[in-house]
């Protein structure tokens, strides 16, 4: 049975225009005027976007001595909720000897049975010895083109920086992207004694020992470890001036640079880490910390001006009671905080309506670019006949008050509750299928797809042609021009 998607204005990331869309099963059959289809789906005073994809999430994540309390089923009910259709989640293999295969397997067994929207993985880089080198090609095989490296959590999921150089120089190899989460951990670590030593034990103490310079340095240090090993470079959470500064810099350089800024670094403060309420300000735990308001202004900034690519959660929900685990020592808190039925609400609310994005812009940070950067555009992040019928019907005047009573998330708070938005999903469509309808979900637990990301062909090409054309080289010289006889 086909659909018609009629009386809307499509928005997609490079114009804007008016058509019907016909959906035949699970993709775009035609867009244009007047198309006819046997269910109509009215899409009056309405956008007509790609579905939201959402590049970073941590669900069932085990870290830091528990495991992220959000599902793949609860986490991908409230991503449709709020007009995402994809999510990126990292697999984390189990230590730095562990096996990334069997963490693959594991993840995937996690997931298939509960996802309502379709997933995608990334895999994490914990540690390096010749299995990992050899499971990277494996896991670029299982459609996994993207490794993630971390850069703090010392003693647990970090790694150094000769670590860093070996990963990314078999990125390079095998046409992968290499992420990172970049705050110089060392110092960190440092700074957490420290801040403890003086008696700060509480969440306030989580942000002082993360300023933006411990992000700005291993943002410039991973950069250039990319650019040793000739491969782009994508940065996770980027916060703060320092960070954009150094991505800015080096795609200013020619560098192949992404940087992602969160919904949550755009919208909130470091304030929230000052409030009286333990629990409060606990539950906004997560790394890097949230900045002050110039740090916002730079990152809004990057995305109108092109240098931020992306907008994304790191959806990495943890209860209450979860946090409370840190009560006294901050550097026990588990980071993180939860987003996905927030992100694409809250950013039209304080991107669009004010004016500091467009609409294209939007699908573009929210969509578009996603897609493309992580490869698999046009099948996701675009109108397009052919594309995956992942599409949101977006009504620009529907409101509502953030509310952890009234959310899908099963957390029992929302670090943007009251926060009033203007722009909600009428309808969220995962491959024809309408799975979200006037505030209802409608899916079904394991109807979601697993999105295979092949490795990149042209990025890696340019830069590996680029940096054979200009590396070093012997110089052969004339036995004639050389000195003789000394
Ligand atoms: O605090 C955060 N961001 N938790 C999730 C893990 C990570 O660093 O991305
Ligand atoms: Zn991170
Ligand atoms: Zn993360
Ligand atoms: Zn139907």
């Amino acid at each position: 049975m086909s659909k018609v998607i009629k009386g809307g204005t499509i928005v997609a990331a490079d114009r804007t225009y008016e058509a019907d869309i016909l959906i035949e099963g699970e993709t775009i059959a035609a867009i244009g005027p007047n198309l006819v289809g046997d269910e109509v789906i009215d899409a009056t005073d309405a956008f007509i976007m790609p579905g939201g994809i959402d590049p970073h999430t941590h669900l069932q994540m085990p870290f830091m001595g528990t495991t992220a309390a959000e599902t793949f089923e609860s986490g991908t009910m409230a991503a449709i909720s709020g007009g995402t259709t994809t999510v990126v989640d990292f697999v984390i293999p189990d230590g730095p000897d562990g096996s990334l295969i069997a963490a693959l397997d594991a993840w995937e067994g996690r997931a298939k049975p509960q996802v309502v929207a379709d997933y995608s993985f990334h895999m994490c880089i914990v540690g390096w010895n010749e299995r990992i080198f050899e499971e990277m090609q494996a896991v670029v095989g299982r459609g996994v083109n993207t490794f993630k490296h971390f850069m703090a959590y010392k003693g647990a999921l970090m790694v150094n920086d000769d670590e860093m150089f070996a990963s990314f120089s078999r990125c390079a190899a095998l046409g992968a992207l290499p992420l990172v989460h970049a705050e110089n951990g060392d110092v960190v670590a440092a700074l957490q004694q420290k801040f403890l030593a003086d008696g700060v034990t509480g969440p306030e103490g989580h942000a002082f020992s993360r300023p933006p310079e411990v992000e700005g340095e291993a943002t410039n240090r991973a950069i250039m470890i990319a650019d040793a090993a000739g491969v782009p470079v994508y940065i996770v959470h980027v916060s703060c001036e320092q960070s954009h500064e150094a991505i800015r810099r080096a795609r200013q350089k020619g560098m192949r640079v992404y940087g992602e800024p969160l919904v949550q670094h755009l919208t909130l403060d470091e304030g929230e880490y000052f409030n009286a309420d333990w629990d409060y300000a606990a539950r906004r735990v997560m790394s890097p910390p949230f900045r002050n308001k110039a740090h916002q202004d730079s990152l809004w900034a990057g995305l109108s001006s092109g240098s931020l690519q992306v907008v994304a959660t790191d959806h990495c929900a943890f209860t209450t009671a979860q946090k409370r685990m840190g009560l006294g020592d901050f550097t026990r808190i588990p980071n993180g905080t939860g987003g996905l039925e927030d992100r694409m609400p809250v950013l039209w609310t304080r991107g669009v309506t004010t004016g500091r994005i467009t609409p294209n812009e939007f699908v573009a940070a929210t969509s578009t670019n996603i897609a493309q950067i992580l490869n698999i555009y046009p099948q996701k992040g675009a109108i397009l006949p052919g594309s995956d019928a992942d599409l949101v019907v977006w009504d620009p005047k529907k409101t509502k008050t953030i509310s952890a009573a009234g959310q899908r998330s099963i957390i029992d708070y929302n670090v943007f509750e009251g926060v009033e938005v203007t722009g909600l999903p009428r309808y969220t469509i995962s491959r024809g299928e309408i799975v979200w309808k006037d505030g209802q979900n409608e899916a079904v637990p394991g109807r979601g797809k697993f999105v295979a990301r092949r490795p990149f062909p042209a990025v890696n090409k340019a830069l590996s042609t680029w940096k054979a054309l200009t590396a070093p080289r012997l110089v052969t010289r004339d036995p004639k021009l050389m000195p003789v006889g000394v």
